[in-house]
């Protein structure tokens, strides 16, 4: 192994994967297992923060494996894990606590956000989030985290923290950079036109990989559209761009195109459109739901590639908490 750069990302075991996260994330991850040693892993304790049902959690984070593995993440080619298995995370992040100041992580502005709408929630563990984020990335001596710009602020902690880290004790830390991907990062819009489709509070705007072909049917007979153009070549409304966008992501180039050219010709009839779009988006999404479905009848199979994941991320984590304790002076033995 190695000289190949090493890649983490936390994946969140809320919600279900929609194609937001498909085209933003996931597609990404499946490029890079094939040049970098990637660590992908379920943030479940992160997830801790707003206390889910015990009941609820260990289905949350099987299905979010299942629907990783059945978009095309190979367990055998990264390690994919669950956070709360690699326990050198939560060390590293008792070691870091240390260095963390009570007035930065008050200043971060996914906190602050929390605090205005869950006041009656306002946990040590929401506070030192970003600390835990930044011993998942360290534990592993990350430099490179693919992450969507909501994560720019936690990522710009880990840095500060890693740099405090070195300065202090030893230069042990690469400063950890959202990966920039080649291509320009797909952000996929909800359909009913407000904002980010991962953003969605509206499940009927958002495409599921759990959706099965009716139900994408409807969702995009529904996704909003106007009248339609009124001269040629037109600048598309974002709401119209959006839905050519996810028709260049699954349909024939061919297809696009015609369509297309209907629409710079004024000729579009969008329910031609959205027929068309939807039988490709389905055609795209039945083959991951389907698997993901069988993957989560098994949950034996599930519990292997968490295992597989926890083993080959344990290495790297040994390595570098025995760094991390002898560089601060827990050397007794
Ligand atoms: N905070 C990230 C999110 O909300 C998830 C996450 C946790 C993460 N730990 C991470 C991402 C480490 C990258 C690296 O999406």
């Amino acid at each position: 192994m190695n000289s190949r750069e090493i890649v983490v990302s936390g994946i969140r075991s809320t919600g279900h994967l929609h194609l937001g996260n498909y085209f933003g994330a996931i597609h990404h991850y499946i490029k890079m297992q094939e040049k970098h040693d990637c660590y992908f892993f379920v943030a479940d304790y992160h997830s801790l923060t707003t206390h889910p049902d015990p009941a609820d959690l260990k289905g949350n984070v099987f299905r979010v494996v299942a629907e990783n593995v059945a978009s095309g993440l190979d367990p055998e080619k990264v390690a994919l894990y669950a956070q709360s298995d690699l326990p050198q995370t939560t060390e590293l992040y008792l070691l870091l606590n240390m260095l963390a100041y009570k007035g930065e992580l008050e200043k971060v502005p996914t906190f602050k956000d929390k605090v205005r709408l869950h006041p009656q929630n306002v946990n040590a563990g929401l506070l030192t989030y970003p600390v835990l984020m930044a011993a998942d990335i360290m534990i592993h001596r990350s430099a490179k985290v693919p992450v969507g710009k909501d994560q720019e602020q936690h990522l710009e902690m880990a840095r500060n923290f890693a740099n405090r880290f070195n300065n202090r004790y030893e230069d042990i830390f690469p400063e950890p950079q959202a990966f920039r991907f080649d291509e320009q990062t797909v952000r996929i819009m909800s359909l009913d036109g407000n904002g980010k489709m991962s953003k969605s509070e509206n499940a009927n705007a958002t495409i599921y990989l759990s959706d099965d072909p009716d139900t994408i049917r409807k969702k995009i007979k529904k996704a909003k559209t106007d009248s339609g153009p009124t001269e040629n070549n037109m600048v598309m409304p974002d709401y119209i761009a959006n839905l050519f966008q996810l028709m260049s992501l699954v349909s024939e180039k061919s297809t696009y195109d015609s369509f297309l050219n209907n629409y710079n010709q004024c000729q579009i009839r969008y329910g031609d459109f959205k027929a068309q779009l939807a039988e490709d988006l389905a055609a795209f999404v039945e083959p991951i739901r389907l698997k993901s479905i069988e993957l989560q009848k098994d949950e034996d199979a599930i519990r292997k590639i968490l295992k597989l994941g926890a083993e080959k991320a344990q290495d790297s984590a040994n390595k570098t908490l025995e760094m991390a304790r002898k560089a601060i002076g827990i050397n007794y033995y």
